[in-house]
C-alpha cells in the first residue's frame, strides 16, 4: 500500500540517520536523571495524602471545556495562587505548555506583526509561529546585537514580539532577558517569555524576569509549566487583565479543548504551596546540580551548565550519544541521548537533569560512571 510504503520509507530513514526513537518504561531501580522533575515533587507523599484527603470532594475529570461547564474553583484558586506568585494582574491556566504557546502565539498576533524569535527556543513556540500569519525572524541564540540588527532591519506598522524560552529547555542557559527587554522598550515590542524551565528555579521560584531583579508589566507576557518543577501538568500564562481577558475569548488552545482535571489542578496548586514554603528544596538541587558539574568537567567532552539543574554532555553526533546512553544504563542509570531535530545537526548529547529527590551517593555513583563511559 502507498501509505505504508511512505511510513516504511521514513522510517528507515530516520532509522539510518540514528535519529529513531523508542518510548521506554525505565525498569525498577534505574536511576532517573532525564526527568524535568527538578524538585522532586511528581512524588511528593505530602501532596499524594492530601489529594487521597480530598479526592472524594474532587471530581475526576472536568467534563467539559471551561468555557462551557469545565472551570472549577479548584483551577480558579490554581490561577488566582499563580498571578499571587508572578506578580501578575492575571493569569490562565491550560491544558499543557504546547497547548499555551501554540495557542497565545496564533491568538495575539496578525498578519501585519512581526515575530522575533531565537534560534533556540522550543517547538511548541516554533509551532505557535507557523500557525500565526505574522511574519517570523529568526536571530542568533541570546545574541542582543543580532536582535537589534533585526529589529531595526524589520519594520511594520502592525505589533512587534519577541519570543524567548527564560532557561532553554535542552541548553539550560538563561536567555539575557534584561538586555532583551530593554529593545523591547526601545522598539515598542511585546516580550514573550516562556518560563517552563525558569519556574521554581529561578528567580528565587518565580521565573526570568525576577532572576534579573525586572517586575512584571503589560509589555510582558510569562508563559510557564506545571509539568516541570512543579511536578504536576498543564501550563499558565500570566499577564495584564486585559491580555487574560482577550486569551480567554480567542485563544483556541484554551477554548476548543477539555479543561485540565481537578485532580490535575489540585496537585499543581499543593505543589505550588510547596515551592513558595520550602525555598530549600530549590537551592538544594542548584547545589547538587553544581557538584555534579564540578565533578565532570574535566572529562573529555565539551560539558555545559549555566547554574540550573540542566547539564549537557556534548557528543556531537547521535551515535556517540546513543552509545554513552546505553552504556550508563548497563550501569542503572537512564540519561536520554537527545538528538536532532530536537538539538541542532551536530549537537547531539546527553541532557543531565538533576532532582532535589537524588542523594549525593547517587550523584556520585553517576560521576564514577560518566567518567568510566568517558574513556
Ligand atoms: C521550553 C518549553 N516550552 C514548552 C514546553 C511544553 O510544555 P508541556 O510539556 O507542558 O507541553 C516544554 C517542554 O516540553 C519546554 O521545554
Amino acid at each position: 500500500m502507498k501509505f505504508e510504503n511512505f511510513l516504511n520509507k521514513k522510517l528507515s530513514e530516520i532509522r539510518a540517520k540514528n535519529l529513531y526513537r523508542k518510548r521506554v518504561v525505565l525498569s525498577d531501580g534505574i536511576i532517573n536523571f532525564s526527568s524535568n522533575d527538578y524538585l522532586g515533587l511528581k512524588d511528593e507523599p505530602s501532596t499524594k495524602q492530601k489529594l487521597c484527603k480530598n479526592i472524594e470532594n474532587l471530581s475526576l475529570g472536568s467534563g467539559a471545556s471551561t468555557h462551557i461547564s469545565g472551570y472549577t474553583k479548584v483551577q480558579e484558586e490554581l490561577e488566582k495562587e499563580l498571578s499571587f506568585f508572578k506578580e501578575s494582574e492575571d493569569c490562565i491556566v491550560v491544558g499543557s505548555g504546547y497547548l499555551a504557546n501554540v495557542g497565545l502565539i496564533s491568538s495575539i498576533t496578525t498578519k501585519e506583526d512581526i515575530i522575533f524569535s531565537d534560534e533556540l527556543n522550543h517547538a511548541s513556540i516554533i509551532d505557535g509561529i507557523r500557525l500565526s500569519k505574522a511574519k517570523k525572524v529568526i536571530y542568533k541564540h541570546n545574541d542582543i546585537e543580532d536582535l537589534e540588527k533585526k529589529l531595526k532591519e524589520n519594520k511594520t506598522d502592525g505589533n512587534i514580539f519577541i519570543v524567548t524560552d527564560g532557561v532553554f529547555s535542552m541548553e539550560g542557559d538563561i536567555a539575557s532577558v534584561d538586555k532583551i527587554y530593554k529593545l523591547a522598550e526601545e522598539y515598542d515590542a511585546v516580550l514573550i517569555i516562556d518560563d517552563a524551565h525558569a519556574t521554581g528555579i529561578i528567580g528565587e521560584g518565580k521565573g526570568t524576569i525576577f532572576h534579573y531583579g525586572m517586575k512584571p508589566n503589560n509589555r510582558i507576557i510569562q508563559m510557564g509549566t506545571l509539568s516541570k518543577a512543579v511536578g504536576s501538568y498543564g501550563a499558565f500564562i500570566c499577564g495584564s487583565k486585559l491580555l487574560i481577558d482577550f486569551l480567554i475569548n480567542k485563544m483556541r488552545t484554551a477554548i476548543f479543548t477539555t479543561a485540565l482535571s481537578p485532580v490535575q489542578n489540585f496537585i499543581s496548586l499543593e505543589n505550588l504551596k510547596i515551592i513558595k514554603s520550602h525555598p530549600q528544596r530549590r537551592l538544594d538541587v542548584l547545589e547538587k546540580a553544581k557538584y555534579l558539574y564540578e565533578n565532570i568537567k574535566e572529562i573529555n567532552f565539551n560539558v555545559k551548565y549555566y547554574g540550573v539543574p540542566i547539564i549537557s554532555l556534548i557528543t556531537e553526533t547521535a551515535e556517540k550519544a546513543i552509545y554513552f546512553r546505553d552504556k550508563l544504563l548497563e550501569k542503572g542509570f537512564f540519561v536520554q541521548a537527545i538528538r536532532p531535530p530536537t538539538v541542532p545537526e551536530g549537537e547531539s548529547r546527553l541532557r543531565i537533569t538533576v532532582s532535589y529527590n537524588h542523594p549525593y551517593e547517587e550523584i556520585d555513583k553517576l560521576i564514577k560512571a560518566i567518567k568510566e563511559v568517558a574513556k
